[in-house]
């Protein structure tokens, strides 16, 4: 094709893919060159407006490394990892649901026994919470031996990637639940946070208008061969920020409510919330 036009570049553009490409990347090809030009033309962006939005990319790049991923932060803020998140993970059979993952899980938290404190520093301000419940089949049954990873923000608002004074995986554990599906874990109430906004996700934030803020959540991936991993949240029903989440990722259902604790109590506060999983299509069809 020698002569390009407003009107055949997308046609163009889809006809240049290969012959050998699978059907599901020329599936999101296809739509990814159609929308993106269809936006271009519907926006009327500008030459200019479009090597700023290259260089915002580069400056997205050059600030990523393995512990800082931009792109995500990006994807955050516009609402798509959630929307992705929503896409692939549709609540069919009651089960609990999902929201992001976010960039701060670590793999391998230590290991914990049921009950145990994943507090690892104190800080002079801190409330401190007994999270418990049981975690269930779409049938009501407990389920054993279920992995439950936790991790959450300090009082400081900082993961302990984030933060050269707190211990390595402070504030992070990893529980299994007994025969009768129960878990617990002592955390800290978690506070609102702002999530980093000294990059090109700052830039955005700025640029929409909007804050950086977090409402305060305790991030949970619970999983167990058999069943659809779940990667959640549990937020604070008294936290600021449940109504305008920087990263939109707040679910009615995910909200959990702290309750005071009488005194001499091992902790402040103690929540109770249970979770369900829905079985993997694989493990049925095995059936
Ligand atoms: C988080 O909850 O840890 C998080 C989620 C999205 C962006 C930044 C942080
Ligand atoms: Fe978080």
């Amino acid at each position: 094709m020698r002569n390009v036009t407003i009107d055949n570049i997308s046609d163009v553009v889809i006809a240049a893919l290969g012959n050998d490409i699978t059907p599901r990347h020329r599936e999101i090809l296809t739509g990814l060159i159609g929308h993106a030009h269809d936006f271009c033309k519907e926006t009327k962006v500008t030459h200019s407006e479009w090597l700023q939005a290259c260089e915002f990319l580069r400056r997205a790049g050059d600030i990523s490394d393995e512990n800082r991923n931009e792109f995500i932060l990006i994807s955050d803020i516009l609402g798509i990892e959630v929307l992705v998140d929503m896409i692939d993970h549709p609540v069919t059979e009651g089960e609990s649901c999902s929201t992001v993952l976010g960039p701060f899980y670590r793999e391998n938290p230590p290991v914990l026994p049921n009950g145990a404190s994943i507090i690892q520093k104190d800080f002079p301000d801190q409330e401190t919470v007994l999270v418990q419940g049981r975690i269930l089949g779409t049938d009501g049954q407990p389920l054993a031996g279920v992995t439950i990873d936790v991790w959450e923000d300090a009082p400081n608002g900082l993961y302990e990637q984030q933060d050269p004074d707190q211990p390595d995986y402070n504030l992070r554990g990893r529980f299994q639940t007994d025969e009768n599906g129960h878990y617990a874990f002592i955390g800290i109430r978690p506070v609102p946070y702002p999530i980093p906004y000294d990059g090109a996700a700052g830039e955005l934030l700025n640029y929409m208008g909007h804050h950086p803020w977090r409402p305060g959540h305790i991030h949970f991936m619970i999983t167990k061969d058999g069943y659809r991993p779940l990667i959640s949240q549990i937020f604070d029903s008294e936290t600021k920020f449940l109504d305008n989440d920087s990263v939109f990722a707040v679910k009615e259902d995910l909200i959990g409510k702290l309750k005071k604790t009488s005194s001499g109590s091992k902790t402040d506060y103690v929540m109770d919330f249970d979770f369900v999983l829905k079985r993997e299509a694989v493990a049925i069809a095995a059936e």
